[in-house]
């Protein structure tokens, strides 16, 4: 994805949070990302693997392997620790993973199935993964069809005029809100200070989401993610947010 993602410098803070009201929406969507060159096995588990946990867009719910009562939606797994935890822990809800970046759907995928087992191992009947940009998932999906939707430390665009890629934006709390059900729970953690200050301030300022405050700590049933670790260890302080759906 972009590569200016870092470095808050002085265009973050306070003339961030006042673009609320006048920055366009977000104007580009992601397709799959490509970091550096993937080896045979990574090429085979895009090839072979990926397509057997492919989302059906017709009928989300009927692509696991049996039908969900319970569907939750992670935005951005990075290298999958959370989503892996989450389906092994909740072995009857349905989960699906979206990620654009190559790698980290590599990642997760490798974890999945052994070298070899790509074409057949056995892959969990309750997590489907959507290699691509989340928002176009969200544009076809069903109306109140999620109980739960995750965005774990999502790239926090320090720059004022980046502000409108955030994933936290007012453009994006509407098409959010319409797939998710009356009292789904939304979970979002961020270590960025810059991200923090606008999330409080994009909450603040809607009507479709409880906000009550964030915790300072992990709240329990949050699994730990791998930029969450990676936060801690340079001293970065993250909040974790719940917001439920109103209405
Ligand atoms: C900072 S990383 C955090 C990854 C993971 N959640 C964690 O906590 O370790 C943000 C991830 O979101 C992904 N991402 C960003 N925008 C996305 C989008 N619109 N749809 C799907 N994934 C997205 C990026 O590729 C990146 O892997």
């Amino acid at each position: 994805m972009g590569k200016d993602r870092s470095g808050a410098g002085s265009e973050g803070g306070v003339r961030t949070v006042t673009a609320i009201e006048v920055k366009p929406p977000p104007d580009r969507l992601y397709g799959r990302a490509k970091g550096h060159k993937l080896r045979p096995r990574q090429e085979k588990l895009l090839a072979v693997t990926l397509p057997r946990l492919a989302v059906d867009l017709k009928d989300p719910v009927g692509s696991f392997g049996f039908r969900p009562a319970v569907l939750w939606l992670e935005i951005g797994f990075g290298g999958g620790e959370h989503a892996l935890a989450q389906i092994a822990a909740f072995p009857g809800i349905g989960l699906i993973a979206c990620e654009v970046f190559e790698n980290g759907i590599c990642s997760l995928l490798s974890r999945l199935v052994p070298d070899g087992g790509e074409a057949d191992e056995t892959l969990p009947a309750n997590l489907r993964v959507w290699p691509d940009d989340a928002r176009l998932l969200l544009a076809k999906l069903p109306d109140a069809c999620l109980d739960r939707v995750f965005l774990l430390f999502p790239d926090p665009w320090p720059k004022a005029r980046h502000a409108k890629r955030r994933f936290v934006h007012p453009a994006m709390l509407p098409l959010l809100a319409r797939v998710m059900k009356s009292g789904a729970t939304w979970r979002v953690a961020s270590d960025d200070p810059t991200y923090q200050a606008w999330v409080r301030s994009v909450m603040a300022a809607q009507t479709l989401f409880d906000a009550p405050p964030p915790a300072g700590t992990r709240p329990m049933g949050w699994p730990p993610t791998r930029y969450e670790a990676k936060a801690l260890r340079s001293g970065r302080l993250p909040l974790y947010w719940t917001f439920s759906k109103l209405g």
